[in-house]
């Protein structure tokens, strides 16, 4: 039986995804991935925790290969549908105008669109007009999906998220993935639905903060608010670390441990 994604993509993607499916998942049993196929499971799951896969790839700053480009640094990776597209070019607006906190956090930048790079050129110009900015970091030329496929960013559930040969877009996808080159968070947003810098940022806080310090951080977090410690650390242990340690339940616990300067 076709999966929606086949319906949803005409030949020449599927031909695309099912070329580089064999490198890109592990093996399975014929048995078993036809019992488990889905539509989800038509592109590689990345997982939290797992190595963000390599690629080579045309960026505005010129020829990247992923895993050198990220140079042991944390880096976060994140996707657009299509170049001149209005929501997409308010988030890359948006994105430009915060590279400087990302700087401070220590974090690389770098954005996907489904398009070629003399259109992200074109774009750009837009972007940096309608935002009032100056975007300074490379934007990845994924006209043909290789990376977006990898990436399990191809919209595998939107029909009308498509080029005008019919060819499916990229969800909006960002990745975070610390200097191990590991996934530590993914968020995935509809085409529909401009995504919140504000919020990436602070998800990068509470990681560097809870990697740092060895902290968990509770609902709404942002750096100066107290952090929980976390239920493998006795109270004794925390109180020897951080000092006071409020016991609100023997398994909530808080502390505070100042705000991280970058
Ligand atoms: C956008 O507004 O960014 C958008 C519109 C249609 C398709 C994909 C993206």
């Amino acid at each position: 039986m076709a999966s929606l994604f086949t319906l949803a993509c005409p030949r020449s993607l599927t031909t695309l995804t099912s070329s580089i499916r064999p490198a890109a998942r592990p093996a399975t049993s014929t048995f078993l991935r036809r019992a488990f196929a889905t539509v989800v499971d038509e592109q590689p799951r990345l997982r939290l925790g797992s190595i963000a896969p390599n690629f080579q790839a045309k960026t505005t700053q010129g020829d990247i290969d992923f895993h050198s480009w990220l140079g042991g640094k944390w880096a976060i990776l994140f996707s657009h549908p299509a170049d001149f597209t209005p929501v997409c070019t308010t988030e890359l607006g948006a994105f430009a105008k915060m590279k400087g906190e990302f700087d401070k956090r220590g974090v690389k930048m770098i954005g996907l669109s489904a398009n070629d790079l003399s259109s992200h050129g074109r774009w750009i110009q837009d972007i940096n007009e309608t935002s009032n900015t100056d975007l300074q970091f490379p934007i990845i030329a994924d006209a043909d999906r290789k990376v977006a496929y990898i990436y399990d960013m191809v919209d595998a559930q939107d029909v009308t998220n498509k080029d005008d040969k019919g060819i499916a877009f990229t969800i909006r996808s960002v990745f975070v993935i610390d200097p191990q080159k590991k996934i530590r968070l993914t968020m995935m947003y509809p085409a529909s639905t401009g995504r919140n810098t504000t919020e990436v940022l602070r998800v990068i806080d509470s990681l560097q903060t809870g990697d740092g310090k060895g902290v968990t951080t509770p609902i709404d977090w942002i750096p100066g608010d107290d952090v929980i410690v976390p239920p493998s650390v006795s109270t004794e242990d925390a109180r020897k670390k951080f000092g006071e340690v409020r016991e609100v339940k023997p398994y909530l616990r808080f502390t505070n441990v100042g705000e991280v300067t970058h």
